[in-house]
């Protein structure tokens, strides 16, 4: 298919484990993938690998949990790749610890960059999709955000945000051709699970029906669901994707 023609997906936190699944789904599914990095040191070895594997992806620097930062780094994106059509609040950390032990800057940074980078990031794009009336919005929401998780106040606090802010976008874009929806990961095979301390993830692990941690291919696999055209009538949902570990 022509560049042209290709809707552009812009995914944040593209080199971590999931980001890395989705950009190779999307750009399998024909889209234009761009990816977004943090940390210089990890971007030119992906983009060699990714080159490696066949997939042509560009990466754009920018920290999501600043406003000013994630707005330059669409205007980039905009200017020298093409409008994105499709936006993937993928970007994200933890700083676990019990509330009695949390400190305020592991509070501020994980609402930061899991929360107000969904703002930081949806805000930019956002004009751009109404002119155009079409639009993907999917944030990577989390079970702990749904069931919430000791040790994970600020975590789940953000995650549950995400919530809010689909369902209410949701309603004030419908009319837009913008649908905007959320995905709830349980516990997926990644470095940020693989942090977690093995006793810990093995009780995790025991209460999953499925007795088994999650594959990034499978989450990717719902976003390229969401991102496609067919899904237009889909907005304002949340898609739990966690082997029965919370199920309601
Ligand atoms: N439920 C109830 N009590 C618990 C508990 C739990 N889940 N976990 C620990 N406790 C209790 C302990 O038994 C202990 O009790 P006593 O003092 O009576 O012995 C007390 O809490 C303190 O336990 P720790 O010494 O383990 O506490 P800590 O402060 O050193 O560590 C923690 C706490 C950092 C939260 C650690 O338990 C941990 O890392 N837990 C995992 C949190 C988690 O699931 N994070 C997910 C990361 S991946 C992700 O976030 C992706 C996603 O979206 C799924
Ligand atoms: P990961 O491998 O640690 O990847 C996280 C990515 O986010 C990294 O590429 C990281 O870049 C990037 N990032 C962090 N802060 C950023 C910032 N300020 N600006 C730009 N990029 C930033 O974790 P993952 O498991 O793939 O997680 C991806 C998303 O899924 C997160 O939002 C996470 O909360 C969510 N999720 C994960 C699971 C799971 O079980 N793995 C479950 C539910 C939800 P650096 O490497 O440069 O820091």
């Amino acid at each position: 298919m022509d560049n042209n023609k290709k809707r552009i997906v812009l995914v944040t936190g593209a080199t971590g484990g999931l980001g890395t699944a989705m950009c190779k789904k999307l750009y399998d599914d024909g889209f234009l993938v761009v990816g977004n990095f943090r940390s210089s040191s990890k971007a030119e070895e992906w983009k060699n690998e990714m080159k490696n594997g066949g997939y042509e992806i560009e990466l754009f620097k920018g920290d999501v949990s600043d406003f000013d930062s994630a707005g330059q780094m669409i205007k980039e994106i905009e200017s020298t790749v093409g409008p994105v059509d499709t936006l993937v609040n993928n970007a994200g950390i933890t700083r676990d610890s019990r509330l009695i032990n949390m400190k305020r800057e592991d509070w501020y940074e994980v609402i930061n960059t899991n929360l107000n980078s969904v703002f930081n990031c949806t805000k930019h794009v956002l004009p751009g999709m109404i002119e155009r009336k079409f639009g993907r919005i999917i944030n990577i929401s989390s079970v702990n955000g749904q069931r919430g998780q000791f040790g994970q106040t600020n975590y789940s606090a953000a995650k549950a945000g995400m919530h809010g802010f689909t369902k209410s976008l949701a309603m004030e874009v419908a009319k837009s051709g913008i649908t905007v929806n959320t995905i709830s990961p349980g516990y997926i095979a990644t470095d940020m699970v693989m942090a977690v301390p093995a006793k810990v993830l093995d009780q995790i692990v025991a209460q999953v029906p499925m007795g088994r941690l999650g594959g990034t291919w499978e989450v990717a696999h719902l976003v390229c669901f969401l991102a496609s055209e067919e899904t237009s009538f889909i907005t304002g949902a949340n898609y739990s994707i966690n082997g029965g570990q919370h199920v309601y």
